[in-house]
């Protein structure tokens, strides 16, 4: 899949693309059935609600499930990515968000590349955020909502939020939204929130501003976040667990364009558990080197 001229001025712009319906019904099916049993798992990789036992976000499913790691290699997903970044990708973090219905809890205003450059010594923005949708999103589950252009401000000030939800995460205050969004449009088009059935794709900037709602519905609204990055932008700290921040750069190859349909071969590190190392930091090493 190329990006045409018009889609590389629009995301350019706007700091976003959106591809509904990118994937088929029978394609995201395969995926959304593998979620239950990979957020009833007993372990660090689920982070559940704040009291409650839904799984808020699932990491790194690529890495000990087959559906999900044929989607860490999908052309449809990686090869405009690379178009836009210019150069061979890794995985940076995957997750599985639940914004499960009734229980999924808010995200605040944030740049993912404000968590990344200031946990994870990201060198620059040359990262990108994928986000697929495995249930319909409508106005009333939840949807991400973006600040369009808001991107071309870079990092913002941001404060890290341990206490609102059941993730930390390094947020932007009420103040700079506002401002922000007004220099968006306001109340028209100053938000957006890209709206469609399971299967669409979002691609977005590292530095776009976003947040979302909680899902009062009686709706699911579980969707993939994929956070690619270049190469040699690979992060220089491993402050993070590594099931949170991957420290595997190795380039990324893609399968066939019809991989989630049939039984392509794929590597499964994390099949019989995490290594011990994977939930280890530096903040651990250094401690045991004092
Ligand atoms: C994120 O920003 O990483 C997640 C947002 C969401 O799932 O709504
Ligand atoms: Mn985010």
């Amino acid at each position: 899949m190329k990006l045409s001229p018009e889609q590389l001025a629009a995301f350019d712009r706007d700091g976003y693309l959106f591809f509904p319906g990118l994937f088929s019904s029978e394609e995201t099916k395969r995926l959304n059935e593998a979620v239950p049993e990979l957020y009833g798992r007993r372990e660090a990789f689920n982070v559940r609600e704040k009291g409650s036992e839904a799984v808020r976000t699932n990491f790194a499913a690529h890495l000990y499930s087959e559906p999900f790691a044929r989607l860490a290699r999908h052309p449809r997903m990686v090869e405009p990515v690379r178009q836009l970044l210019g150069e061979a990708l890794y995985m940076h973090q995957f997750k599985i968000n639940g914004k499960m219905a009734f229980e999924g809890d808010v995200w605040q205003w944030h740049q993912d590349y404000g968590t990344w450059k200031n946990d994870d010594l990201m060198p620059t923005e040359r990262a990108m955020n994928v986000a697929i949708f495995l249930d319909d999103v409508t106005p009333f589950n939840g949807p991400l909502m973006f600040i369009p252009g808001s991107h071309k401000r870079g990092v913002v000030d941001a404060k890290h939020d341990v206490s609102t939800t059941s993730y930390p995460l390094w947020t932007v205050d009420n103040a700079l939204i506002a401002q922000l969004v007004e220099r968006a449009g306001g109340k028209h088009g100053g938000i957006v929130s890209p709206l469609g059935p399971a299967g669409s794709m979002i691609l977005f900037h590292s530095c776009l501003v976003h947040a979302s709602g909680s899902n009062l519905s009686p709706w699911n609204r579980v969707s993939v976040y994929l956070s690619l990055c270049a190469v040699s932008n690979h992060i220089r700290r491993f402050k993070r667990p590594e099931y949170i921040a991957h420290r595997d750069f190795t380039p990324i190859d893609c399968l066939p364009d019809d991989c989630l349909l049939r039984d392509c071969a794929v590597d499964l590190p994390w099949k019989d558990g995490m290594p011990p190392s994977a939930l280890e930091t530096s903040i651990d090493e250094a401690r045991k080197a004092a």
